[in-house]
């Protein structure tokens, strides 16, 4: 699981209870990713305020859960160089490139939205979701193109390739949809 937008760590301390739940011993937990570069980065749209009180309330909130990863860094950073990371696990070194769930609660700027959305939509498996949060920010313009893309769907590349998308709130939620192989 990934979430770009971190702050206190609130939802990730969620997805985390979950899984602890739901992946009892020995069963391992998935793990969760999270991105944020705190550091007072200005916040498009709203006067917020991120910073090392956050980072540190974070670390705090999940600091027990030895399947959280934390990259200090911002979405653009991290997506240009998620090509080129991996984690080793049980003696394996594993690329970063699918994810059942992406949450994504950062920057609220259209653009920068829409560059997660298209860089991370490959990365979803498929059945998998993909949630943009407060998409009702700068006049709904991440719904509307979600929209438009959703409409152009039926596979292919982009960021309409085959997904269904929904409102819910102030979220969208597009599932990426299962390919029937006919096998
Ligand atoms: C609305 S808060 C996230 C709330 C969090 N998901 C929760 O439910 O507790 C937005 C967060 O996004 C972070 N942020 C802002 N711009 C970002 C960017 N370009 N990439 C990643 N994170 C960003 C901020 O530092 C802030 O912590």
């Amino acid at each position: 699981m990934l979430e770009i937008g971190t702050r206190s760590g609130g939802s990730a301390l969620l997805m985390l209870r979950v899984l602890a739940d739901v992946y009892r011993r020995p069963a391992r937990p998935p793990l969760v990713i999270t991105v944020d570069p705190y550091g007072s980065r200005p916040y498009e749209g709203a006067s917020f305020r991120y910073d090392e009180t956050h980072y540190g309330a974070m670390k705090r909130a999940l600091a027990r859960y030895p399947n959280h990863i934390h990259y200090m860094m911002d979405s653009a950073l991290f997506l240009r160089e998620l090509d080129r990371l991996y984690l080793w696990i049980e003696g394996v070194e594993r690329p970063l490139e699918r994810f059942t769930l992406v949450y994504l609660d950062g920057s609220h700027d259209p653009d920068v939205v829409w560059h997660e959305i298209e860089q991370l939509r490959p990365c979803v498996v498929p059945g998998g979701f993909l949630i943009v949060d407060d998409t009702d920010w700068f006049g709904g313009e991440v719904r509307r193109r979600l929209d438009a893309a959703a409409a152009r769907g039926g596979g292919g590349g982009g960021a309409g390739g085959g997904l269904a998308v929904r409102h819910n709130g102030k979220q969208s939620i597009v599932q990426l949809q299962v390919i029937d192989l006919g096998t």
